[in-house]
């Protein structure tokens, strides 16, 4: 039987000292928003944020359109209920931060993030250097000041509005993919980068229907070339795509583009 391997941080030659700490608190406090680089910080401010909301503190959208499916709503109330895979959005967005424009101009650009659910993705992006006052969430129910409700298919925002529009795991909820599209156009600057992150799943459509108790068909997508495609026209070049490794398409996997639009 093998011992089971140290924690990184007992490994030989890689033991914290009390100066080493004593540098990290002294960054803390000088920025503690620094805590906010670290996924797990994230993840555990976000249930104790939430877990302080009382039940008539969640808000939700009195209309939606058409494009939404059915049961959309209801499902993700309850998802708030059992929150799950917070950390999901750093794999969409950690891809943003290698790129040098973002690098040198982050912190003056607004961001649209489309159904973030719960503030995890907020903690995320003040993670990644964006500024508080530059963060929008936009979502069907919300318990937050940074997410405004409202309906993906008619955001309620001007034209030209956001330099990045983040659509992390939403699409799938909509009918009407093309609207979606066309809305995250008109909100975003020319040369706006576009994030999106859909759900591979390789169960059939009624499966996954039964198991989410979704009556309507929500939009499934089998490779990134497919959501590129609503988009067509409008992209200048692409950052980056993860599509699902061909040995393990018979599990849920992601589908992630990041692509910036012609100015
Ligand atoms: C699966 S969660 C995604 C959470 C997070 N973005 C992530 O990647 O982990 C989908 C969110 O989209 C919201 N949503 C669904 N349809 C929407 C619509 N038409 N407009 C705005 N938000 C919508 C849901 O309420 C839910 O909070």
């Amino acid at each position: 039987m093998t011992a089971d391997p140290p924690d990184s941080a007992e490994a030989p030659g890689f033991a914290f000292t009390a100066e080493d700490m004593a540098e990290v608190t002294g960054l803390i406090n000088k920025k503690p928003d620094q805590l906010l680089q670290i996924p797990d910080v994230c993840s555990m401010l976000s249930i104790s944020r939430l877990s302080r909301v009382k039940s008539d503190g969640v808000s939700t959208a009195d209309v939606v359109s058409d494009g939404v499916i059915e049961n959309a709503l209801e499902h993700n109330l309850d998802a708030l209920r059992n929150v799950e895979e917070l950390d999901r959005p750093w794999r969409l967005i950690n891809p943003l931060r290698s790129n040098n424009y973002f690098i040198l101009h982050h912190k003056t650009m607004k961001v649209l993030t489309v159904g973030p659910r719960t503030e995890a993705e907020i903690l995320n992006l003040i993670g990644s250097g964006f500024q508080p006052e530059n963060i929008r969430g936009l979502d069907l129910q919300s318990y937050s000041p940074f997410v405004d409700i409202g309906d993906m298919h008619a955001m309620p925002y001007d034209d030209n509005s956001f330099d990045v529009v983040i659509l992390g795991w939403v699409l799938g909820y909509s009918r009407d993919n093309a609207t979606v599209a066309a809305e995250v156009l008109r909100v975003a600057r020319p040369g706006a980068f576009v994030l999106i992150e859909c759900q591979y799943n390789p169960r059939s459509n009624e499966e996954l229907n039964r198991a989410l108790d979704i009556k309507k068909e929500p939009t499934r997508y089998q490779h990134t070339d497919d959501m590129v495609h609503l988009f067509d026209g409008h992209i200048r070049s692409t950052l980056f795509r993860h599509d699902v490794h061909p040995t393990m398409r018979h599990r849920n996997g992601d589908l992630m583009v990041i692509f910036d639009l012609k100015a």
